[in-house]
């Protein structure tokens, strides 16, 4: 009972000196349950940089998937509070690939409303998405970003599973949006996640049918540079390096280059005949190889050292041997910076700080995905209930657009093979110009995005928003005599005008109500925490006269900041009288350092992972692990 008390203590203390922060921790209720507990209320330029018209409604955190093995998946909503009519009752969902890569990379370089300039201060993107619907980012599967949890995912059946829990627990913290339209957006290796957790939706909503549980509204699909169909686009990486001026026939590497792609071929027609999962493994060493022998053998030792390598997310720019694009696009240093300062994670209500990695080699060894069919195999049934946009940026490598075209060329679906002669290539014109070209037919659409890299959010910001668009059906078609039919989407509408009419400013006093209910909640925890502090503090006195010969032990700190508590907490666990295992003292510790300052031991070896070049006889994963990235 002392013990605790005097537990309580220091955790009132911690409070004291951080009051806003810990507002709610344990001692009021579990922290990361409340949707009040997810609120950002501030960020570095936020205020400064971003006129309080455009400043999203934001919630962030990292939300509890299971108890039994410490699973939180970390997410940032962003939500308009001058939503259109448009915008209304959509929840779209980011996830970039990897696997293993962080969501921050969509939220704060492509489709996110803020991007981070050189100060590390957040400062607004006039193309977001969130215009068009709210938008969340999720950095999963477990590992990824600022998610964790003490194990990780080895098959695409565990990722979809889990991010069906997340959708539950998401949900039941907004179940205001419960009954949204869903859109599940995208790039890279989430052309892997993605069709397979649409498929557990629909699979899901079957199930739940009868109970009258309400159904996930899974409205459509929206893949950037999708990893789809890894055998077929790797066929793709010849032909679009001869295309793009990368290589000619007269190298003295070309024969090499051919052998590699006929062994990719031949694996391709194996997993054709065959149509079996070894034959089919997502990763085929074959012809993921002839993309990392082609960047090997392209390599100009003669330029500077940040230019020898050929950038593969877009072939025009270069970078550093064997980067090949890693340390692309040029905003990552600010982001990582940003993410990785202690206040940032303290606004984005991190219960775990975790020092952020764009991409996580561990996450990427262990989901191998040797054990799924490529999602490519789940088109043909998705497609009869799910609308699904692919766009490509034409200036990608990894996962370019000759390779998507190829893969649907070879997809049956809806009775026949590829797109029929009944479905026109249409220019696509947004703001007067063309922009790209466009095909669709049978809830299948194919985008053409030109002058944009494997992300084509970083790339075309505005333009990028008018995918929302072409998913709903918001264009005119034209067919103008002796020209090429078009496909139109249209800029979006100036918000910044303060005209933006009674339904945008009755959605601010809701949303800057909350934000002033939240502050008025922590002033009533802050006088609370007050009392008990006083109560505490008589406790310590008293505790002090009985026990005067114990109190150096306890303030024993290590004076190296981070450690402190930990240190403290181990301190009191051997003066603990009871050391069991799973005694309420010891889960009293524990909470108390993981809501504190605990650095997950995931980290420590996951940064360890991510320099450790693995043997040569997994020369794909292994030799050049950072090339495996399809973020
Ligand atoms: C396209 O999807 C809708 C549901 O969104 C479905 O009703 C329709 O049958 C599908 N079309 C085809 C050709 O499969």
């Amino acid at each position: 009972m002392i013990l605790l008390l005097v537990l309580l203590a220091f955790q009132i203390l911690a409070v004291a000196a951080n009051p806003i922060k810990h507002a709610r921790t344990a001692l009021f209720g579990r922290r990361g349950t409340a949707q009040q507990d997810f609120l950002v209320t501030s960020l570095p330029g936020l205020t400064k940089n971003i006129p309080e018209h455009d400043i999203p409604l934001m919630f962030a955190g990292q939300l509890e998937l299971y108890a039994n093995n410490d699973t939180h998946y970390f997410f940032w909503k962003f939500s308009d509070r001058h939503k259109s009519a448009e915008a209304q009752n959509k929840t779209i969902f980011w996830l970039n690939g990897g696997p293993g890569c962080s969501s921050m990379d969509g939220a704060l370089m492509e489709a996110g409303p803020l991007r981070v300039n050189g100060q590390a201060e957040v400062v607004y993107n006039e193309g977001s998405w969130h215009k068009k619907g709210d938008i969340i980012f999720v950095d999963q599967p477990a590992g990824t970003g600022f998610s964790y949890g003490q194990e990780y995912d080895s098959d695409l059946a565990g990722v979809l599973w889990h991010f069906l829990t997340f959708l539950e627990k998401y949900f039941a913290l907004f179940p205001e949006d419960a009954e949204n339209e869903i859109i599940l957006a995208g790039e890279s290796y989430a052309g892997q996640y993605i069709p397979y957790i649409a498929q557990a939706i629909h699979d899901r909503n079957l199930r739940v049918e009868k109970d009258n549980v309400p159904k996930f509204n899974l409205r459509g699909l929206l893949i950037g540079n999708g990893y789809i169909a890894p055998n077929e686009q790797g066929l793709s990486y010849v032909p679009f390096a001869v295309q793009a001026g990368l290589v000619k026939t007269s190298d003295p590497y070309w024969q090499k280059l051919l052998e590699l792609h006929e062994r990719c071929q031949r694996a391709v027609d194996k997993s054709h005949a065959e149509k079996s999962l070894s034959a089919y493994a997502i990763v085929n060493k074959d012809c993921d190889r002839v993309l990392t022998v082609l960047l090997l053998l392209t390599r100009d030792l003669l330029a500077a050292e940040d230019q020898q390598c050929v950038n593969m997310y877009d072939y025009t720019l270069r970078d550093s041997y064997p980067s090949c694009g890693m340390n692309w696009p040029p905003d990552l240093p600010d982001v990582s910076k940003f993410l990785r300062d202690d206040k940032v994670m303290g606004d984005l209500n991190l219960i775990a700080h975790k020092r952020w990695n764009e991409c996580l080699g561990l996450v990427l060894n262990h989901l191998r995905a040797k054990l799924s069919m490529p999602s490519i195999t789940l088109f043909p049934e998705l497609l009869q209930h799910t609308e699904i946009v692919l766009f490509h940026g034409n200036r990608d490598i990894i996962c370019n657009y000759l390779g998507a075209e190829g893969m649907i060329k070879k997809l049956k679906w809806s009775g026949h093979e590829g797109f029929t002669s009944d479905a026109p290539v249409y220019d696509w014109r947004h703001d007067g110009s063309v922009l790209g070209y466009v095909q669709m037919e049978h809830n299948l659409t194919y985008v053409n995005v030109f002058d944009a890299s494997h992300m084509v959010p970083f790339d075309k910001p505005e333009l990028s928003t008018a995918l929302v668009d072409v998913l709903y059906k918001r264009y005119d078609l034209k067919h103008p005599k002796d020209e090429k039919p078009a496909l139109v989407t249209h800029l979006m509408a100036s918000t910044t005008d303060d005209n933006s009419g009674a339904s945008g400013t009755e959605k601010e006093s809701e949303s800057s109500g909350a934000v002033e209910n939240d502050q008025q909640t922590s002033r009533v925890v802050r006088v609370i925490q007050l009392a008990v502090i006083v109560v505490i503090v008589w406790g310590i006195c008293a505790l002090y006269a009985t026990y005067k010969s114990k109190p150096t032990s306890i303030i024993k700190t290590k004076s190296t900041g981070r450690k402190k508590n930990v240190q403290w907490a181990d301190q009191l666990e051997e003066d603990a009288p009871d050391k069991k295992d799973g005694s309420f003292f010891k889960k009293a510790i524990n909470k108390f350092t993981k809501s504190e300052s605990a650095y997950l031991p995931l980290g420590e070896d996951a940064i360890e992972m991510e320099h450790q070049k693995a043997s040569d006889d997994d020369f794909i994963i292994g030799s050049d692990e950072e090339l495996e990235h399809h973020r």
